[in-house]
């Protein structure tokens, strides 16, 4: 398929940019008070307010020609039927199979039984661990959980547990993902074997970080309760059921997932059996419900109001029409803390890329760089180059409707500063002081959930997955892979022996910032 950018859809999008070039989006509010209302589109309980970009509904009416021209509609499709979209690995990327309650077929075969049985094995033996039916070795009841993963397999789980924490009911879930003594003694600090169950996540069972540390795990735990007592307190959430067996798993501590579930796509599969462990089915299976809702109406509604879609098309606009190099996400929830590392993964791994799904140099920008923060600790620090800095990120803010406590106070004011940042960057400020003003023009969404719920946080994920699928789609890259990340692990594996003192070859700037550590590390 020819880029994105010699489309005709584009070319219009382009010559819409020039005619709107210069003109202030304070300007479009004085124009236009009712834009709120007509950029403004719900998705799953969820609102989603587009006004404060850079944009028209002429826009929005050009995007949606753009995604149509680029076959979104039918992309789509080829995503929810089960057919191979991930194609440099040939598979499918069905993670929405998880969340629903449509037959998937994969490879011809209805993949929905197989599903339904193991989210019912992850639910008994969640509850069995809940209720101190699952007991440890020495008869004691679980009352933590080492949750051992990276990436995927480690970010979602992570984000779900803290954002519904003020839910949880079940043992406490620490997360090991680092390969960091440091992090590893933190997580275990105070922690007894003897009512620890640790959790193993990974896709592969291969993965360098995740094994040395489930290593150091057995090791902690053998040397408290003895070889005997892994079968009770090791369990593993992966799609290599032969390689977790061979670690010393018993078949019955196994909860597979498929291979056709990507790992930054995975929370909703078996890798999410710490979020079941901590919160329990009921509140799992409203995450899931939130998700499912999401994937009904990215598949149902017209592109022009379609929240997930819009998501990405709106970012397609910021990123290719207008230029901006980084998005931030500013979430105005203490318990949402994880979201930027959640979606770094999701977004910059899926399309960070620079060639076409045939394998041709694309000539156009993708995936800006994804960061953010939580606020309102955030304005006092990085909002300063949100405001005046020389370089524009779009944002989306965050904002959660109903109180996450009891202190109204708190939420009245967390709610004050959410509408005033956005106004702020969108309205700038002319004090006839360099140092003083602001700009303005700064474009932002904000995302606005009812609460801070199971079912609103999975619908606020689906969307920014589909948000990652509907810009892979304009761009015409596959979002499923994630060969980038290879080289570096081949090289640290290079390196390792030399790290350990033996002499093998290695390139002179390796060679020369090793020496550097060693003289550090001596005291030199
Ligand atoms: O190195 C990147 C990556 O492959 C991610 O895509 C993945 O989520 C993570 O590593 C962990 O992989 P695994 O689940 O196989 O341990």
């Amino acid at each position: 398929m020819p880029p994105f950018s010699t489309t005709s859809a584009w070319r219009s999008l382009l010559e819409h940019r020039d005619a709107l070039a210069g003109t202030q989006l304070s300007r479009m509010w004085s124009d236009d008070p009712l834009r709120g209302e007509a950029l403004t589109f719900a998705c799953a309980g969820l609102a989603a307010d587009f006004s404060k970009q850079l944009l028209d509904a002429r826009t929005l009416a050009l995007l949606a020609a753009l995604a149509r021209e680029r076959g979104l509609p039918a992309a789509i499709d080829r995503l929810f039927s089960g057919e191979p979209v991930n194609v440099t690995e040939k598979r499918a990327a069905l993670h929405t199979a998880l969340r629903g309650d449509e037959h998937a077929m994969v490879d011809g075969t209805d993949v929905r039984p197989g599903l339904q049985r193991s989210h019912e094995r992850m639910r008994v033996f969640a509850e069995a661990v809940r209720a101190g039916q699952w007991k440890g070795a020495t008869g004691l009841a679980f009352t933590h959980v080492l949750a051992l993963g990276i990436g995927g397999s480690s970010l979602g789980p992570r984000l779900v547990i803290e954002a519904l924490r003020g839910e949880a009911d079940g043992p406490e879930v620490r997360f090991i993902a680092n390969i960091d003594a440091a992090e590893f003694d933190d997580a275990i600090a105070g922690l007894d074997p003897a009512t620890t169950l640790v959790a193993v996540a990974s896709k592969t069972f291969t993965t360098q970080e995740t094994m040395v540390n489930a290593i150091a795990a057995r090791e902690w735990i053998s040397a408290a309760l003895g070889d005997a007592a892994l079968a009770r307190h090791f369990i593993a959430s992966t799609a290599n059921v032969p390689a977790a067996a061979q670690w010393g798993l018993p078949e019955c501590n196994i909860f597979p997932f498929a291979d056709w579930v990507g790992g930054r796509y995975s929370l909703w599969s078996s890798v999410g059996l710490p979020i079941v462990i901590a919160v329990g089915m009921a509140r799992f299976e409203r995450l899931l419900a939130g998700a499912h809702a999401v994937d009904l109406q990215f598949r149902s509604d017209p592109l022009e109001r379609n929240v997930p879609a819009l998501m990405g098309l709106v970012g397609v606009w910021n990123r290719n029409a207008l230029g901006f190099p980084s998005h931030a996400v500013l979430s105005y929830a203490s318990r949402l803390e994880h979201l930027p590392a959640y979606l770094q993964q999701l977004e910059m791994e899926s399309n960070g890329k620079r060639v076409a799904e045939d394998g041709s140099a694309l000539d156009f920008s993708t995936c800006p760089v994804v960061w953010g923060g939580t606020q309102t600790p955030g304005q006092h620090a990085f909002h300063q180059w949100l405001h005046q800095g020389t370089d524009i990120a779009s944002c989306d803010f965050i904002v959660v409707a109903q109180s996450m406590g009891e202190r109204t106070i708190h939420h009245e004011i967390l709610l004050s500063h959410a509408c005033a940042q956005s106004e702020a960057l969108m309205n700038g400020v002319d004090k006839g002081d360099p140092h003083r003003d602001c700009p303005g023009n700064r474009p932002s969404t904000t995302l606005v959930l009812p609460r801070l719920d199971a079912y609103c946080l999975g619908a606020l994920l689906a969307c920014y997955e589909h948000k990652v699928f509907t810009q892979a789609t304009v761009w015409g890259i596959d979002p499923f892979d994630q060969f980038g990340v290879e080289l570096g692990k081949a090289i640290a594996a290079e390196i390792l022996p030399a790290v350990r003192g033996a002499n093998v070859p290695l390139h002179p700037a390796s060679r020369h910032l090793l020496d550097v550590i060693r003289k550090l590390a001596a005291g030199a």
